[in-house]
This record gives C-alpha cells, structure tokens and sequence, in this order.
C-alpha cells in the first residue's frame, strides 16, 4: 500500500509567491473575474465589472463573439504561426491594445503603472486615460514602450490643450478621442453603491473594506488616489471624492461635434483615433474627417445601453471604409479567439478593457502579464486550429453565425 501511495503521490516545487500561486490556478480571463471579485471590495469590483442600466449591451458584447463559430482548415502545415500585424505603422506582435481605463488604482495600487508596464513587456500599446490616477509623466517615466493618450472633451479647451501638449512631449505617439460620452451612461450597480471616486471611507465601506483588508491595508497605505492628469485645474481636483455622474456631466463638452476635429488637428501633430464608433455612417464620417483610426466600442457597454456589440459592426464598416482607416474593434473580448474573430472580420487589431483589469485585480502586475500572455496564446493556438498561418490569411470566410442561434 505504501509502495503504491508512493508511486502516484508527487509533490511539485511549491509556489511561495501568492500571487503567483493564484495565477497558477488562472486557467482563462473568466478565472481572473472570479478571483478578482473575490479579493476587492464589492463596490470596487462593480466599478470594474459593472455596465449601464440592464447592462444588456455589456452581455451583447460578449455572446455576439459566442454567436460566430469558426469554418476551420486541417493539414494547412501550420508549423509555424505568426500572430503579428501593424497598427498606425507600427509593428505589433499581437493585434491588441490595452484600452484607456480611468482610476486604475483602485485595481491594484500601481494601477496605470502596472498596465503600462505590462503592455511594454508583451510590445503592446498602453493607452492612458484623461481620468487615471497616474500621470503622462509618470506612465512615461516607467514605459518606454508605445502610448497612446486618451482625451475626453473637456469644455476648458485650455486644459485639454495643456494635456496633448505634455503628452507629445512625454513622447505618446497617438491621441484616442472618446466621443461617446456626451453624458456619463448611468452604472447603477455605482447608483446602489453609492460609489465615488476616490472610494471613501464610509460605513458601508468600512465593511466592505474588513472583509478584504489586503485590498484595505493597500489602499490607507497608498499616497491618495486622484486624477493624476487634471490635478490642480479646479475644484474638484480628484483628491477628494466625488460622484462620478455629477463631476462628468459637469466638466464633459456635450456640444462635442465633427468640426472640433480640426481644433484637434491644429493642436495634434500625430495620428489620431476616433473611439465610440457605433454605426456605418459615423465610420464613413470618420474617414471623411480624416482620422488615423476608429475603435468601434460602445464603451465596454457602460453608455447607451441598448448600442450594437462592436464585433457586429466589424464586417458592415469594413465594407464601407475599405482600408481608407484602420478598424479597432473594443468590447467583450475575453479570449483569444475574439481576437481571431474580429480580425478575420475586419479588424486591424482589438483593445481590452476589463480583461486587464480583472488581471490587476487578481495579482497585480503579474495578473496584468497573465491576461496578455493567455490571449496570445488564445490567439496563436486558435489560428493552428483553424489551420491559419498568419493574420494576413485571416479572412471573413472564416468565420459564420451559427445556425441555432437566432
Ligand atoms: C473600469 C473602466 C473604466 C473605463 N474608463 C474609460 C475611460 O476613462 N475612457 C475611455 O475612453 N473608456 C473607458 N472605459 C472603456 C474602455 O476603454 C473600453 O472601451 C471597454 O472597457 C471595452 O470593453 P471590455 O471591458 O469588454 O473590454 C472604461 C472601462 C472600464 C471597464
């Protein structure tokens, strides 16, 4: 009996790192949901987690990609795969970029810094947000990697102008203009929460708060979470907390509109790309207007709720834009096969937002190098499988609804 317990018991090296033991046992983004939720407050993870109103578009973004199913290829010789592309000229080792996320401390304490480093490391590019909690300086100081600069519109022209000018100089190669976000969309899982940024430490929270004290103790022991970027332009700076809804709907241009791109142009010498794009016609608007790119995205489905998954409008866009402009589909993606997905459809390369951050949520810096590297090997195992050698051979025949699902 002791020679048989001895001939299947096998004791691994073990894991002294917990963070990394965690992320041993994180097969998939979906696992890194789950342990995210587990480790942050509530009202943070909903922050995280949580969509407009019946969050209806946030789980259209996701089944849109399950309603495509893949026609695949066998003995294509696939060998050798090559998962690159090129993105505003540059190279990319896997068509992804880690989209702009505002107040990324409250994800983990590095927050920006650990995505952007992160995104360096797997040569992706990192684009930070006009609301994160580290600055342009500060995320170029750790990244030498591409950055790309997302810019809400201000209704103080100055101070958006202020902003493209420390980030060109900060050596951000393209600006990423937000424009849907004439209101702020209303995230009622915030609503219930009675969620401000930064978190403050109420009652409720204070609860919240002892039942994940490693994500406390982070937190009272980080320097004060604020919007990095617009510190010092006006109450309020950020260092205090605030209601998101109010101090958006306050500070945001609703009057935003196509003729504004050329004020952009005249103050950035750079590509531009277009993010919020929910239709064919605004698409050809873009193009007509010039822009560098567009990222289809209804925001992760934290606006309109109600907005059509980005993967569906992959296809229609393609077909009306051609390659006049570049197509960035946002939203939903988890996998790797999403990725598969929209490029075959059309898309020159996809952003993620919250798989990062569930990522950062789950271990940190690590958990953030953990998303990246299960996507690209997502990415690369999929197109084996499909019998597809490189991007250039992923095409629209690739992929088909399925039948059984209406
Ligand atoms: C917590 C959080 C904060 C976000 N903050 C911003 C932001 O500041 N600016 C912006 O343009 N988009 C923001 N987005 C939207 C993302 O850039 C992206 O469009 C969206 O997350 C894509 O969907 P996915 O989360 O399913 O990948 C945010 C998304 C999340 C989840």
């Amino acid at each position: 009996m002791i020679k048989t317990l001895r001939s299947v018991l096998r004791f691994g090296p073990v894991e002294l790192n917990a963070a990394q033991r965690r992320l041993n046992r994180a097969a998939s983004v979906a696992d890194l949901r789950l342990i995210a939720r587990r480790r942050l407050p509530r009202g943070v993870f909903d922050y995280i987690d949580g969509a407009a109103e019946d969050e209806l578009t946030l789980r259209r973004n996701s089944e849109a990609f399950r309603r495509l199913e893949f026609r695949p290829r066998v003995m294509c010789d696939v060998g050798e795969i090559d998962t690159s592309t090129t993105l505003l000229g540059g190279r990319l080792p896997v068509p992804l970029v880690l989209a702009p996320t505002g107040f990324t401390r409250v994800a983990s304490p590095g927050g920006e810094l650990d995505a952007a480093r992160a995104a360096a490391r797997a040569q992706l590019p990192f684009t930070l947000s006009t609301m994160a909690t580290r600055s342009i300086e500060e995320v170029a100081a750790v990244s030498s990697g591409r950055k790309w600069f997302q810019v809400y519109v201000w209704r103080d022209r100055g101070l958006v102008k202020e902003m493209l000018a420390r980030a060109a100089a900060s050596g951000y190669e393209a600006i990423v203009i937000t424009v849907d976000t004439a209101m702020l969309g209303r995230r009622e899982r915030d609503v219930r929460h009675g969620f401000t940024l930064p978190p403050k430490l109420g009652l409720g929270t204070l609860v919240d708060g002892a039942l994940h004290p490693r994500w406390t103790w982070d937190f009272v022991r980080a320097e004060p979470i604020a919007f990095a970027n617009i510190i010092g332009t006006g109450p309020p700076s950020g260092s205090e907390p605030v209601n998101l809804a109010s101090y958006i709907n306050g500070q945001f241009d609703p009057a935003l509109s196509w003729r504004d791109l050329d004020w952009f142009r005249a103050q950035w010498n750079g590509p531009i790309v277009l993010k919020g794009i929910q239709s064919v016609q605004d698409a050809r608007l873009a193009v007509e207007a010039g822009v560098e790119a567009i990222a289809l995205s209804n925001h992760g489905g934290r606006q309109l709720d109600g907005s059509p998954p980005p993967i569906e409008l992959v296809a229609p866009v393609a077909d009306a834009i051609g390659d006049a402009t570049e197509i960035i589909c946002d939203g939903g993606i988890r996998r790797g096969s999403d990725i598969v997905k929209a490029v075959a459809l059309g898309a020159r390369a996809c952003m993620i937002g919250r798989a990062f951050l569930y990522g950062l949520g789950a271990a940190g810096e690590r958990g953030a190098d953990h998303v990246l590297a299960l996507l690209e090997a997502d990415m690369r195992r999929t197109m084996a499988l499909t019998g597809r050698r490189s991007v250039s051979e992923l095409a629209p025949d690739l992929v088909q609804r399925r039948a059984d699902w209406a």
